[in-house]
């Protein structure tokens, strides 16, 4: 099958990709409702259609915090990817710099800051507050020393959410010899996955974490590791250490509340991502599209408001930016594209979202990204 849209990808990358990652990608937390939300109230926003305009000029390019984005749309950090194709990350790295918009690299990636820096361009980079504040200063540098332009620090995961689908699927929670024939069968059933990843993609530690995992880092230590060395008592006073190592821009990632956004700029961050964590976090909140304009229209004019969750499309992306916010980040689509088939499957995913994105601009008289606003919604519908 050739993919056409991201629910392509989903379906290529369910083929190709054992079981249990693929359930890792694509689950929620608890019942899933804040993931089932996430899309439908995108779905559920209309465009309103304009038509006999001039529209040969677009412009989609958007400058945030010092950056120029070919389009506003970012590949949002996602741990573990180096596990969906060989050195994920530097792939998506590689097909995020072509396409002209930032790659996002988490603290969990299975390559490190300096593997993707050495692609040739720095990511952002995605912070989580470890117990070990030496370990995370050390981190910070790193991030730094590779000229990482910005900081994203997510704070909506002080322990993991309760991911049902990986207990079923056996990717967490489960030991013994059934557990390990169980693991092997879902490899050896996916024979492109296990050459590409399992035979040539090693080491399967997580890069940048691996020296705070006692050397070993393994992705099937992960979730438990997190639970136990995941800093809990991390508050916006934390922001002023960071800043201590860090004098780049900070992005506040996982703020969902109109007084935690506004706290966020207090503290002095540069932007936010309005964001639940694709609903693999707090079940039962609301989705980010719903929480988005509140936020937006509260500290819009002092900080950088980006938003994730349920961006599917370059339609999506429109609805986003039309409700306040500056940019989009995308996570499952471009895990299931990676997943799918590399490099490739994700540049091929960005040029389709930006080829939606044309669409909706032209069929709703947008010539220029940075002039969307309510106005390119039908309120009524
Ligand atoms: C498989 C997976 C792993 C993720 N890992 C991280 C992570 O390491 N750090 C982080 O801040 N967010 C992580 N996220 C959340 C994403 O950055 C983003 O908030 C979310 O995927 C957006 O929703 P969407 O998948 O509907 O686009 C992860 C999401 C997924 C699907």
């Amino acid at each position: 099958m050739r993919a056409a849209s991201v629910s392509d990808y989903r379906e290529l990358a369910r083929r190709r990709l054992p079981h249990m990652f693929f359930e890792y990608i694509d689950g929620g937390s608890y019942a899933e409702t804040t993931l089932a939300r996430n899309v439908a109230d995108m779905e559920a926003i209309a465009l309103r259609q304009r038509v006999m305009r001039d529209m040969t000029k677009l412009d989609m390019t958007i400058e945030t915090l010092g950056q120029k984005m070919a389009m506003p749309i970012g590949l949002a950090p996602v741990g573990m990817s180096g596990m969906w194709a060989r050195r994920g990350e530097k792939q998506a790295a590689r097909a995020a710099a072509a396409a002209g918009v930032p790659f996002c690299l988490s603290t969990v990636g299975l390559c490190s800051v300096e593997e993707v820096a050495s692609t040739g361009t720095a990511p952002w980079f995605q912070l989580y507050m470890l117990k070990d504040r030496g370990y995370m200063r050390e981190l910070i540098g790193r991030a730094k020393a590779q000229d990482c332009p910005v900081l994203v620090f997510t704070v909506d995961l002080p322990l993991p959410g309760a991911r049902y689908r990986d207990i079923r699927s056996g990717f967490t929670g489960s030991s013994g010899f059934d557990a390990w024939m169980n693991t092997a069968w879902d490899g050896i059933t996916h024979p492109a996955w296990l050459w590409d990843v399992w035979v040539n993609g090693r080491p399967h530690t997580l890069g940048s974490v691996a020296a705070a995992m006692g050397g070993k880092g393994r992705v099937n230590d992960y979730l438990s590791w997190i639970a136990r060395n995941f800093d809990r008592s991390v508050t916006w006073k934390d922001l002023d250490w960071v800043r201590e190592t860090w004098d780049r821009p900070i992005v506040v990632k996982g703020v969902l509340d109109v007084d935690d956004a506004r706290d966020a700029g207090r503290a002095g961050a540069q932007g936010l991502v309005v964001s639940n964590h694709g609903g693999r976090q707090l079940d039962g909140v609301r989705s980010s599209i719903s929480a988005l304009p509140a936020i937006a229209e509260a500290v819009g004019g002092e900080l950088e408001v980006y938003m994730d969750g349920g961006v599917r499309s370059g339609l999506d992306v429109l609805k986003a930016l039309a409700l306040g916010a500056k940019a989009c980040f995308v996570g499952r689509a471009w895990a299931y594209a990676l997943g799918a088939g590399g490099e490739a499957q994700v540049g091929r995913m960005l040029a389709t979202l930006k080829s939606e994105l044309a669409v909706a601009m032209i069929l709703t008289g947008c010539n220029s990204i940075r002039e969307a606003g309510r106005a390119l919604l039908d309120e009524a519908g």
